[in-house]
């Protein structure tokens, strides 16, 4: 089944609750945290997380654009993400390793990210323990940019390590997301689709979830 995942950076921030609530037919509600360091522009902390859980009974995804998430994940645990998704390009493999640690000792999904430059494969030394992998389809940063087609390649081969070793797995993209490139990217293997500005610029938004997501 093809998941839905609403990005809130293209929501109104003034009335976030209620346009979390223009999008609750979708499947997960997705929370762009950006430090202004990872990547050049500040948006989500943990305050407003927090906020966001008591507003919604949505299954929060988090991904979190920020250096050394590990300083981090305890606390957008417990201001009740879901899951969080933590980028492979932001610290040293073995503080990725125990980021994904605590995330198991919090009792949240884990999920590791990747940058369109990293490879498929450096989600190997983690794969067994992930319950998603997100391939970003732009450059990390900003919504409302485009589609990088050159990233169908990556997401075939992680569904395929996916296959491998962790078929359970789920494949996430997130960039440029729209009706013209969803068939796309569920042809190439992903199961959860982000999209911000194709959900937030639509006249009639559970219509254009329900397009998204495609014939089922
Ligand atoms: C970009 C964010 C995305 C963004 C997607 O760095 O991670 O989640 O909101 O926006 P669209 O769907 O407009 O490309
Ligand atoms: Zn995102």
């Amino acid at each position: 089944m093809i998941k839905i995942a609403p990005s809130i950076l293209s929501a109104d921030f003034v009335n976030l609750e209620r346009d979390i609530q223009m999008v609750s037919s979708a499947d997960y509600l997705h929370v762009d945290v950006m430090d202004g360091a990872f990547v050049p522009n500040i948006t989500i902390g943990v305050p407003v997380v927090q906020s966001i859980r008591k507003c919604t009974s949505m299954f929060l995804d988090v991904h979190l654009m920020i250096d050394k998430p590990v300083r981090y994940v305890e606390a957008f645990a417990k201001a009740g993400a879901d899951m969080l998704s933590i980028h492979l390009e932001a610290d040293h493999p073995t503080r990725i390793a125990e980021a994904l640690k605590v995330m198991g000792d919090c009792g949240v999904k884990k999920a590791v990210a990747l940058r369109p430059i990293t490879s498929p494969r450096a989600v190997l030394p983690y794969i067994d323990e992930l319950d998603m992998v997100l391939v970003m389809t732009v450059e990390p940063g900003f919504g409302g940019q485009a589609f990088m087609e050159s990233q169908l390649d990556t997401i075939r081969q992680v569904r395929a390590l996916l296959e491998r070793y962790n078929p359970a797995c789920e494949l996430e993209v997130d960039g440029g997301i729209a009706p013209k490139t969803a068939p796309l990217v569920i042809e190439a293997g992903a199961n959860v689709l982000v999209a911000g500005s194709a959900v937030y610029g639509a006249k009639d938004i559970p219509a254009a979830i329900a397009a998204l997501r495609g014939p089922e």
